[in-house]
C-alpha cells in the first residue's frame, strides 16, 4: 500500500463572508498524479496554497508528507516543489541563471544541467527568460519547482493560456515526473487534461468537491453513458428512430441517439439501413468529465471559467 502523502480533513478557508474552501477532504498517495479540476473561483489555488504553506487555513486538519501543516512547515517546505499560478521568473536572467538562482535558496538541490535536461530546454539554456514563449516559460517554472528534488510537486494551472502544442509539451514533462515516482498535484480548467494525465481527479465547484475518483469511476458513476451522433440525418432517419422508441435529440440537423443498452447500437444501425435514410456519418461518443460537470452543476466548465 503506497504511503499517504497528503491528508486533508474538513479544510475550510474563509475570506470574510466567503467560504472559498468549504470543508474539503482529500487523500493522495505517493506516486499519484492527482488533479483538482474546476472553473475560475472554485477554490483550487486557495486549497493548494494552504497545502504549500503559503496561506493560512481557517480550520481543518492538513498533513503533508506526514507533517502537520501548523507545526512543521519547515520540514514540509524542504520536501515540496511549487509552480504557482501565473508563474514568473527574472526577465533579464537566462534559463540557466534563473534555475541557478532558485537552486541557491535550498541546501539540497539538483544540478542545473539535470533540470534543464528534464524539461528539454538544452537549446534555450542561455536565452533570457523574457524571450521565451509561454510554453517554454512554464517548462522553466516546472524545472524551478524541482530544484530541491521534491517528492511532492504542486503545479497550479501549468497549461492555462498555452496553445495545444505547448500544452502537450508540458504534459510530457508531467508524465516524466510521474515516471520518476514523484507525486504531482495539478490544478486545471481543462477536463481533457485531467482525464488524460491523472490517476485520480477531484472536481471542485464553489469551494467543495462534487465528485472524486479515477476519471473512469467518475464517468461511470455520474456520466450518462454513450451516445451515437448521426451527422446530417434526414427526416426519415429521425422518424424511424423516434418510432422505434429510442431516446434521441435532434440539433442543428444532427441526430443524437442515446445508447441505452448493449443492443442499442445494432438496433440503430439496422434502422438507419432503410433505403430512404440519408446521413453523413455516425460517431459514437462516451461521456467525459465535462459532461459530468454539466450534469452535476448545470454549467459548462468552460462557461463557468469565463
Ligand atoms: N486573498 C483573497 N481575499 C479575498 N478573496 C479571495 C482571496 N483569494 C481568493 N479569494 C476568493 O476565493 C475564491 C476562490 O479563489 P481561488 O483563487 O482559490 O480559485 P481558483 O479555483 O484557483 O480559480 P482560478 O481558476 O481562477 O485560478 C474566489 O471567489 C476568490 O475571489
Ligand atoms: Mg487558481
Amino acid at each position: 500500500m503506497a504511503e499517504t502523502v497528503i491528508e486533508v480533513k474538513g479544510l475550510v478557508k474563509s475570506y470574510g463572508e466567503l467560504k472559498a474552501v468549504n470543508g474539503i477532504d482529500l487523500e493522495v498517495k505517493a506516486g499519484e498524479v492527482y488533479s483538482i479540476l474546476g472553473p475560475n473561483g472554485a477554490g483550487k489555488t486557495t486549497s493548494v496554497e494552504i497545502m504549500e504553506c503559503l496561506r493560512v487555513k481557517t480550520s481543518g486538519d492538513v498533513r503533508i508528507l506526514g507533517h502537520d501543516i501548523d507545526k512543521e512547515q519547515k520540514e514540509i517546505r524542504k520536501r515540496i516543489g511549487v509552480l504557482p499560478q501565473s508563474f514568473n521568473a527574472f526577465d533579464y536572467l537566462t534559463v540557466k541563471e534563473n534555475i541557478d538562482y532558485f537552486g541557491g535558496l535550498f541546501d539540497r538541490r539538483l544540478s542545473t544541467d539535470e533540470l534543464i535536461e528534464s524539461v528539454q530546454l538544452q537549446d534555450k539554456r542561455n536565452v533570457w527568460f523574457m524571450n521565451l514563449s509561454g510554453g517554454l516559460k512554464q517548462r522553466v517554472g516546472v524545472a524551478i519547482s524541482m530544484v530541491n528534488d521534491p517528492e511532492l510537486i504542486f503545479l497550479d494551472e501549468p497549461t492555462t493560456g498555452l496553445d495545444p502544442k505547448a500544452r502537450r509539451e508540458v504534459w510530457e514533462v508531467i508524465r516524466k515526473l510521474k515516471s520518476r515516482n514523484k507525486t504531482v498535484i495539478l490544478t486545471t480548467h481543462y477536463m481533457e487534461e485531467a482525464e488524460i494525465l491523472s490517476d485520480r481527479v477531484a472536481i471542485m465547484d464553489q469551494g467543495g468537491f462534487i465528485a472524486m475518483g479515477t476519471p473512469r469511476q467518475i464517468i461511470e458513476k455520474y456520466g450518462s453513458g454513450s451516445t451515437c451522433l448521426v451527422k446530417s440525418a434526414n427526416d426519415a432517419a429521425r422518424a424511424l428512430v423516434a418510432s422505434a422508441g429510442m431516446s434521441s435529440e435532434f440539433k442543428n440537423g444532427d441526430l443524437w441517439v442515446k445508447l441505452e443498452d448493449k443492443g442499442s447500437l445494432a438496433k440503430l444501425v439496422n434502422l438507419l439501413s432503410g433505403s430512404e435514410v440519408t446521413y453523413e456519418e455516425m460517431l459514437i461518443k462516451g461521456s467525459t468529465l465535462e459532461d459530468v460537470f454539466l450534469k452535476l452543476t448545470g454549467k459548462k466548465l468552460v462557461e463557468a471559467s469565463s
